[in-house]
Parts: C-alpha cells; structure tokens; sequence
C-alpha cells in the first residue's frame, strides 16, 4: 500500500523532570489533510507541535517529515529553523508579531527569513538583493490578497482586531512557502464571525494552495467542522483517533473532557 504521509510520529515521549509531556505518541498526517489535535488543557499539544517543528527534542521515538523532494527528513535532533526550510510553518498559541512594524513587514520578514536574505542582505542592497526584494514584496502582496488583508497592509500589526491578527500569522506562515501549517488554536480570541472567516481561510489554504494543516483548537464546533480526521491527547497520551463522527461517539473522549471541564463537554456534544 502506498500512503503519501507527510508526517509520521513513533513512539514518541518528552518528559521535562517528573513530567511526562508526550507518553509513547504514535500518529500520522496524510499529505493533503487537515488533521487536528483536540484535548484538555496540558495535554500536551503544543508539546507535540513543539516536537514536530524541532523546538522539543523528545528523549525516544521517531518523527519523519516527508518534504517536496520525497525524502524522508528526520526531525528530532534537528535545528528548528532546519525544520522550518524544509517545509513546516507554524503559528503559534499566543502571538508572536512584530507589533509595531505593519501588516505588511511582518509578512514580508516571513517571506525573506524563508530566502535566507535577510537583515544583512536588505543593508547591503545589491542588484541581486533588490530583485529579491522585489520577489519577496510580490509574495507578500499575493498573501495579503489571499488571506484578505490588502487593504490593512499599512496597518501597525498591534491595532489589527484579533481576527485580523490571526490571519496575519497565517499568512506570515505561508510566506516561507511550507508542505504543512501547523496552526495553534487560530480561532482564540476570536468572535463567532471571525471564528467563521478564519475556518474558510484555512480551508482555502489546503483547497487552494494545497497546503496540508495540522489544527489546536479548542472550539469544538469549529475544530469538528474543519478536521477530516482528529486525534485526543490526554496526560500526553493518544486516547482516541477518528473522523469527527467517531471522536463525538468516543466514551474514551467524553470522559476525558469530563474529568475536565463541563464547558468543554458541552460543546462537544
Ligand atoms: N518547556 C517546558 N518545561 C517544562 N514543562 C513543560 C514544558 N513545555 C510543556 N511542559 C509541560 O508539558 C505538559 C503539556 O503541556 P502543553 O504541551 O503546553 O499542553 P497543551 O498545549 O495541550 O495545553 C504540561 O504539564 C506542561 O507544563
Ligand atoms: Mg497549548
């Protein structure tokens, strides 16, 4: 059988001390899916994230990412930024902007970081820098139309409504060009029409530039909406995988958000 996966996680733990943060994690993400990562709060999910994208080096297991060249990259032990060029982008659970540049810059540092032309080659400005330059302002003006930001470019990052923000960071991921988008709860802090927009965004994004997306979020309505497939975290452990159909119908998962917090079984019911 062939199975194009783009991520393969085996027997995957991280402790921290006493803490056990991912205890024996296997999963996989199917290239083109949008996968989610569900569960209560310390779960371990952003640990996982952390893990996938070179930040956390987990003390056993395997994680492969297969990238555009077909080859199979070994994460652990490999420098993020590593990671990062090799086609996974991620935004992160509280955001990380440069609030005081625009809409726009942040974008464009996105786009540059990923061309490794940064900071010294925009001082220097040579010809092949400034065609550069000119590619990166490009990129950055297609993602901006795309996430739907064009017209806040020149807006301070730190004044865009929260929705607004989120978008932004989507689209700064997307600048450095990724196979997958990791997405740390996009939706928090976020209004019901925001939470609306921002799910048709990321769907646009898998439909339109088929990037895969690995979802957080904790907004069962709009995470059971937009995954085709889940996985249950709970004391760092997989607790339950499914279509959202089977994780709504999973005794295993209703007691885990029990045991929790009656808010969050609410909505997933
Ligand atoms: N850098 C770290 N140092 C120590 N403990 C950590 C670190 N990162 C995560 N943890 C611990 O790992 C567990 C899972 O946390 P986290 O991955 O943030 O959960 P979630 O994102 O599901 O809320 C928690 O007990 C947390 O305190
Ligand atoms: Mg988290």
């Amino acid at each position: 059988m062939t199975t194009d996966r783009i991520f393969t996680v085996e027997n995957v733990t991280l402790r921290f001390g006493g803490v056990v943060s991912l205890n024996d994690v296997n999963l996989f993400q199917n290239r083109g899916e949008i996968l989610a990562v569900i569960g209560p709060n310390g779960a371990g999910k952003t640990s996982l994230f952390n893990s996938l994208t070179g930040v956390y080096q987990p003390q056993e297991g395997e994680i492969t990412f297969m990238g555009r060249d077909a080859k199979p990259m070994s994460i652990i032990g490999r420098k993020a930024h590593r990671v990062s060029s090799a086609g996974v982008a991620r935004t992160f659970q509280a955001s990380r902007m440069f609030s005081a540049l625009t809409a726009f810059e942040n974008v464009k540092i996105g786009a540059e970081s990923h061309k490794g032309f940064g900071v010294v080659g925009a001082m220097l400005k040579g010809p092949r820098t400034r065609r550069n330059e000119k590619e990166s302002d490009a990129t950055t003006i297609r993602l901006m139309d795309f996430v739907g930001l064009r017209q806040k470019a020149n807006v301070i990052a730190a004044s865009l409504s929260y929705g607004d923000r989120r978008r932004l960071e989507i689209a700064r991921g997307l600048a450095t060009n990724p196979e997958v988008l990791l997405l740390d709860e996009p939706a928090a802090g976020t209004n019901p029409a925001e939470k609306l927009g921002l799910a048709t965004l990321i769907r646009r994004v898998r439909d339109e530039m088929g990037v895969s997306i690995l979802l957080i979020e904790h907004d069962m309505k709009l995470v059971m909406s937009l995954a085709e497939r889940l996985y249950v975290l709970n004391f760092g452990s997989v607790i339950a995988d499914g279509t959202p159909a089977e994780i709504r119908a999973n005794p295993a998962v209703i007691e885990a958000y029990l045991g929790s917090s009656a808010d969050e079984t609410e909505e997933l019911a």
